[in-house]
């Protein structure tokens, strides 16, 4: 399962990519805003260290506009993913853009048919969020295993990209079920690395080392 990191925070995203946990970024206009940077400024600089796909959205209402505002994102680097959201209009948009060789993202995907309609109108990665279905106690990793069997009856080449990651847990229950990438806030991917048996086990090991009065250096 790719890695991408749902964040505009290029300190985070620099430091998750020292240690080669980066397989690509999302943003969406809520991050960019938490970021306090401008879009072109900010996403530039986030292409400019991860060669993977980096998710850039549109923010028209319509697909003429989503489409405009998707060249002139594209326009920022290579490896832009232009993020439309799953409305009518932004599936016409996903045909035009995918249409003209480009990576689209379709985005606030909450229901198998919608992922089903992103995948026919050409989408490279679909979206559904994991963590605002469960938000309303609805089963949102059951939408990710819907997604996968409907993906894998039909061949269809639509990366699912589990979305609106909230814990470790999710990670592990998505790369179970074989979501072709994860996108999490950084402090979820680091989460990923704790686990209290590691830290008593550590500070056993650490108090019978003291006993023996050695050192390594
Ligand atoms: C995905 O591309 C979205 O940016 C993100 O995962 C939304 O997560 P949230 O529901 O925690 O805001």
């Amino acid at each position: 399962m790719k890695f991408f990191v749902d964040t505009a925070d290029t300190k985070a995203i620099r430091e998750l990519n020292e240690l080669g946990m980066v397989d690509g970024v999302t943003t969406n206009p809520s991050l960019i805003a938490k970021s306090g940077r401008d879009i072109r400024e900010v996403t530039k600089e986030i292409c400019e260290m991860i060669p993977g796909p980096v998710s850039a959205e549109t923010v028209a209402l319509d697909a003429e506009g989503m489409v405009a505002e998707g060249r002139e994102l594209a326009k920022i680097a290579d490896n832009i993913a232009i993020k439309v959201p799953l409305t009518w209009d932004g599936l016409k948009a996903c045909k035009v853009l995918s249409g003209e060789g480009r990576m689209v993202n379709v985005t606030l995907c909450f229901s198998a048919n919608q992922a089903l309609l992103a995948a026919k109108a050409g989408a490279t990665f679909i979206s559904p969020f994991i963590g605002r279905l469960d938000d309303i106690n609805l089963d949102g990793m059951q939408l990710i295993a819907d997604i996968r069997q409907i993906y894998d009856n039909y061949g269809f080449q639509t990366q699912i990209l589990a979305a609106s990651i909230r814990s470790a847990n999710h990670m592990s229950e998505a790369a179970k079920i074989g979501a072709d990438v994860a996108t999490a806030p950084p402090n979820v991917i680091k989460a990923m690395a704790s686990h209290p048996l590691t830290d008593k086990g550590l500070e056993g090991f650490l108090k019978d080392w003291a006993a023996t009065g050695q050192k390594i250096l």
